[in-house]
């Protein structure tokens, strides 16, 4: 069983955030918790996610005694069904977020899955930082051990294992996480093809090397942000001022939203949509819009579902521009948009 904390922002706009830790960790961390709460309060909506290395329901951190059998690559799967998970609740718009380990293994994910908006890596686990880790740990000794099916499993006895010292591990996940080849975040981001969004702490000393990789890698597709004074954890307000990069961020991307991709996509979405809700939010759009035709308010009454769905994103977004819909527009979820524009199509225009 899987864990995560799903948090709504209640004015949201933008992607909704997939949110992985690094390594060993879990999503109850200072650093992914604070993230949330700062991200709801601008407008951002996240899921942050525990994953398993192998253990059922994990909560806290992984405990080092506990003899390894997860692998690296391990995270990709897991990450992948929570994005499944909420695309099949009708968020449509979804970004991966990844703190050091986990910005490796999100911007691997991104480089694959073509579903993703945006993308954004807090100090990542780079190359370099494998190669180091790969040199600090010596296989001791190979022993084999007996599963309790009867097969034979190795495992490894070595001096250390990522950051726990000595423990026991199987030959796989010690290859997995101390790679003869070692590969960071750096190594997918060029296969990404969605906005790339890398923070990096001015004191990290984890991976200190992420500004000299990331910035003269910056383009129209990669921004390179310092946060001054931050750790690798981001704590003490860190989090704050890497949620409000993040949501900056997450508004300045422009949807390229395709009329008939839209219609085709979300057909059944309007046919299923609850209309008495519909009606409900759509008494307010009917204080402006069933004005007098000659000041020059739209009608919407007969609108496609689709074309007033997609005008909400337009003008949520700034693709749209005029302020009295851009607010409308920013304080529904696009569940409500749904909801609303099926509601109006509904209507016999007059
Ligand atoms: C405060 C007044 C106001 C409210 C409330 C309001 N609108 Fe609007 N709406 C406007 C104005 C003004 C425009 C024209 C803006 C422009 O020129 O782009 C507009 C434009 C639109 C359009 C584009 C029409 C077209 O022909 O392209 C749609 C769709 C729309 N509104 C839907 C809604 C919905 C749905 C709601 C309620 C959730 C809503 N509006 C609430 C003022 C309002």
């Amino acid at each position: 069983m899987l864990l995560a904390d799903f948090v709504r922002a209640e004015e949201a706009s933008g992607p909704v955030a997939v949110i992985t830790h690094g390594t060993l960790a879990h999503k109850d961390m200072e650093l992914i918790e604070a993230l949330q709460e700062s991200l709801a309060e601008q407008g951002v909506s996240s899921l942050a996610h525990t994953l398993s290395l192998d253990v059922s329901a994990r909560r806290g951190m992984y405990d080092c005694e506990r003899r390894h059998t997860h692998r690296d690559e391990d995270a990709d799967g897991e990450i992948s069904a929570w994005i499944d998970w909420l695309k099949t609740r009708g968020h449509d718009r979804l970004a991966v977020i990844g703190h050091s380990r986990g910005g490796k293994q999100v911007a691997r994910v991104a480089a694959k899955d073509e579903r993703l908006s945006a993308v954004v890596l807090i100090a990542p686990a780079t190359a370099n930082g494998a190669e180091r880790a790969y040199k600090r740990s010596p296989t001791l000794e190979g022993i084999v051990m007996q599963t309790t099916d009867g097969t034979d499993l190795t495992y490894v006895k070595t001096a250390s294992f990522l950051y726990c010292g000595p423990t026991e591990a199987t030959a796989e996940s010690h290859a997995s996480y101390h790679p003869e080849q070692p590969t960071g975040a750096e190594t997918y981001t060029p296969d990404i093809d969605v906005p790339v969004l890398v923070i990096a702490g001015s004191k990290d000393t984890t991976v200190p090397e992420v500004p000299a990789i990331f910035i003269p890698m910056r383009s129209d597709r990669l921004r390179f942000e310092l946060v001054d004074g931050a750790g690798h954890m981001f704590l003490d307000f860190y989090a704050e001022d890497a949620a409000t990069l993040i949501s900056e961020f997450f508004s300045e991307l422009t949807v390229e939203v395709d009329a008939d991709d839209l219609e085709m996509a979300n057909a059944e979405l309007y046919a299923q949509a609850d209309l008495e809700y519909g009606e409900y939010l759509g008494s307010e759009c009917a204080s402006c819009h069933n004005a007098d035709a000659d000041e020059g308010m739209p009608p919407i009454a007969g609108l496609e579902a689709w074309y007033t769905h997609l005008a909400l994103i337009q003008y949520a977004n700034g693709e749209r521009e005029n302020s009295a819909m851009s607010l409308v527009a920013r304080s529904l979820d696009d569940e409500q948009r749904i909801a609303v524009a099926a509601y109006f199509a509904a209507q016999i225009a007059e």
